[in-house]
């Protein structure tokens, strides 16, 4: 039957969402799947109903997208779709509930503060850097695509970094800065059966690993395979997968993860349950290394569209 590929939508990520939708609805073309494209932004999704789709891939990244919601609305329509369900989809969008059952579960991620909305006064603020250490992280618990993200060298900064974050979600993300190489780890598959695909190391100069570089320009370096050490890849592919299951995603995601120079212990920062499939994106890099063409990792990702 007929594919829909959802993206666009409404998110700070959408220009990301439609590289990733554009690649996503070729490639399935190229293989003889009847895929069109939808971009909930602009039609309602009860007309896939309407329309006949009997699958749809979920390319949107960010709010309204990868959050749960639009998973919520093909459930009630009873279209199956790609990627995780309403839960897993929720709770990974918040980076402060994944945490929270990261570390619940003796997962490793990285020490925070949450400032929620309504506790963002000066001495607030100024309050975090004393719990976490400088540098550190200040983020919008519920982005992508590192947009509204400060990497704070010293108080004076506070107040900025948080302002800024505050622009994209009301609460705000502080994180402790773990000093290492940062890498990502996709998973392909479900509970059991999921499996953690390479490794890809991320070689940015300080502090360049940001939106405009993650897609516009050449200036950050990827290795995959990774060039680590055997068990320390295998150390993150386990944590990959163990933070997978353990918030209950399905289809596919990918771990974004620190590994702390001192000790060379893996800390895991997030989980995107709708990953980036630019030409720029890690996961279809990291399939590639496996063995799985961009074609063939859209066709396994819709093979595992579900209810
Ligand atoms: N949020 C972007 C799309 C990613 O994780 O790839
Ligand atoms: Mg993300």
């Amino acid at each position: 039957g007929k594919v829909a590929v959802l993206f666009g939508g409404t998110s700070a990520e959408r220009e990301i969402s439609i590289m990733s939708g554009s690649g996503v609805l070729e490639a399935l073309r190229a293989r003889g799947v009847d895929a069109h494209a939808f971009d909930p932004a602009e039609r309602d999704l009860v007309e896939l109903k309407r329309d006949g789709y009997a699958r749809c891939f979920v390319a949107l990244h960010g709010r309204h997208g990868e959050d749960g919601t639009v998973q919520g609305a093909l459930e009630l329509l009873g279209i199956p779709y790609t990627g995780s369900g309403v839960m897993a989809s929720s709770v990974a969008m918040d980076k402060v509930m994944t945490k929270r059952i990261w570390q619940a579960d003796g997962l490793p991620t990285p020490k925070y503060v949450r400032l929620a909305f309504d506790q963002q006064s000066r001495e607030q603020i100024h309050a975090v850097p004393d719990v976490l250490g400088l540098p550190l992280i200040v983020k919008p618990p519920r982005e992508g695509s590192s947009i509204g993200v400060t990497k704070v060298m010293g108080y004076s900064q506070m107040q900025d970094a948080v302002a800024l974050s505050a622009k994209y979600d009301a609460d705000v993300l502080c994180e402790e800065f773990i000093e290492g190489e940062e890498v990502t780890c996709a998973v392909l598959g479900q509970g059991l059966g999921a499996v953690a695909l390479p490794v890809v190391r991320i070689a940015a100069p300080e502090g360049a690993y940001d939106y405009q570089n993650k897609y516009f320009t050449d200036e950050v370096k990827y290795h995959c395979p990774s060039g680590l050490p055997e068990a320390e890849e295998r150390e993150i592919q386990h944590a990959t997968l163990a933070a997978y299951r353990t918030l209950g995603c399905r289809g596919w995601g990918r771990a974004d993860v620190m590994i702390r120079a001192s000790d060379r212990k893996p800390f895991l920062l997030e989980m995107n349950t709708s990953p980036g499939m630019t030409s720029h994106s890690l996961v279809p890099m990291s399939a590639r290394a496996a063995g799985i063409s961009y074609e063939e990792l859209c066709l396994r990702v819709l093979a595992s569209a579900a209810l």
